[in-house]
């Protein structure tokens, strides 16, 4: 017998002291399920007939692989038939999916980015679900888009599922950022680090170099000085790391520190980056701050934005907690 508690447990003790109500509890259990599938089908590879493209393309104009396809009905068949959901929306999707009317409806809205990274797929590197809960809003019977727009301070639950050598599900309820290590043999999801802290201070930074030239000036001189070392204005030498899987990315900061940076740049006259608000942002943003972390916009908190659409895009800046300061302080000193 495995001395860890299970997801299972956790849940329950989670619900027993208040913090969750059965019907969030067993919406959790049913979206660990869906990460279990979906770790399965990725860790098939070829030999299930995934990889590659799925010949569609998503509502941001992107090519969908297989998985992404796969991932995104494994999430919303899951969560069709519990009693727990209003409704789904999906990176994948353009519209929100109501739960279909043959199946009782709850009072959660899910919001999910069903397989992101998954440039990655192919090549055999990190991938992950991410996903968000926020209260469906009272009195609304079929809700719409426009009842998900609601600020990342909403949110009642966020985690992400990353399947990298092990599949982990990392989890927040807004009381602390736990993560627990799929035991395959068990089939559960067994607690592997609790209150997990991310070092305030840290010298790794992560973001994509090859947009250097498209940036704002304030990002061309935050990353001037991380990278002019210990004798630059910052005094320590760093080091980087890009995996190009933001759950990768965000998982090592949640391990051992680092800043995440994905920025506005030229190439995009909105100003708004690439990375989804109300999919990655948002939940990320909730799982880092509750793990001691920051996560801004460059210049505001992201958690305090007041979407305006399903689909909207932000910079974003996260993790440990005085590196995010210190880039957001060279975009605000520059405004
Ligand atoms: P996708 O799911 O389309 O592969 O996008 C991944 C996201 C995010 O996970 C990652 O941090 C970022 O895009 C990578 O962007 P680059 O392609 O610019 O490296």
């Amino acid at each position: 017998m495995s001395s860890h508690v299970s997801l299972t447990r956790h849940l329950i003790e989670e619900q027993r002291a208040g913090r969750i109500n059965a019907d969030l509890r067993q919406l959790i259990a049913v979206v660990a399920r869906a990460c279990t599938s979906i770790s399965i089908a990725v860790g098939k590879g070829a030999l299930g007939g995934v990889l590659g493209d799925a010949g569609t393309g998503n509502v941001q104009g992107e090519a969908q692989k297989k998985l992404d396809v796969i991932s995104n009905e494994i999430l919303l068949e899951a969560n069709a038939w519990g009693g727990h959901l209003a409704a789904c929306a999906s990176e994948e999707m353009e519209h929100c999916h109501p739960i279909p009317d043959a199946y009782p409806r709850g009072n959660y809205l899910l919001l999910f980015d069903p397989l992101d990274g998954s440039s990655n797929i192919d090549v055999n590197v990190s991938v992950g679900t991410i996903f968000s809960v926020l209260r469906c809003p009272e009195g609304v019977a079929a809700p719409g888009d426009e009842d998900f727009l609601q600020p990342g301070t909403a949110q009642v639950a966020a985690g992400y599922c990353i399947y990298g050598p092990q599949t982990t599900l990392v989890l927040t309820f807004g009381h602390g950022t736990h993560a627990f290590t799929l035991d395959r043999e068990q089939g559960a999801f067994l607690l592997t680090r609790e209150a997990i802290r991310i070092p305030e201070e840290t010298k790794e930074f992560a973001i994509n170099m090859s947009n250097q030239r498209h940036w704002e000036a304030p990002m061309q001189d935050y990353v001037r000085d991380l990278l002019s070392g210990k004798e630059g204005p910052r005094g320590k030498d760093f080091n980087m790391r890009w995996v190009a899987s933001m759950v990768a990315d965000v998982h090592r900061i949640l391990t051992r520190g680092g800043i995440f940076i994905y920025p506005w740049d030229r190439k995009d006259p909105s100003k708004a980056g690439k990375l989804r608000l109300m999919y990655e942002a948002n939940p990320m943003s909730f799982l880092v701050e509750q793990a001691g972390g920051a996560a801004t916009n460059g210049r505001a908190r992201i958690m305090d934005i007041a979407p305006a659409e399903l689909h909207q895009r932000v910079p974003v800046f996260l993790g440990s907690r005085a590196e995010v300061e210190a880039a957001t302080r060279y975009h605000l000193d520059h405004d």
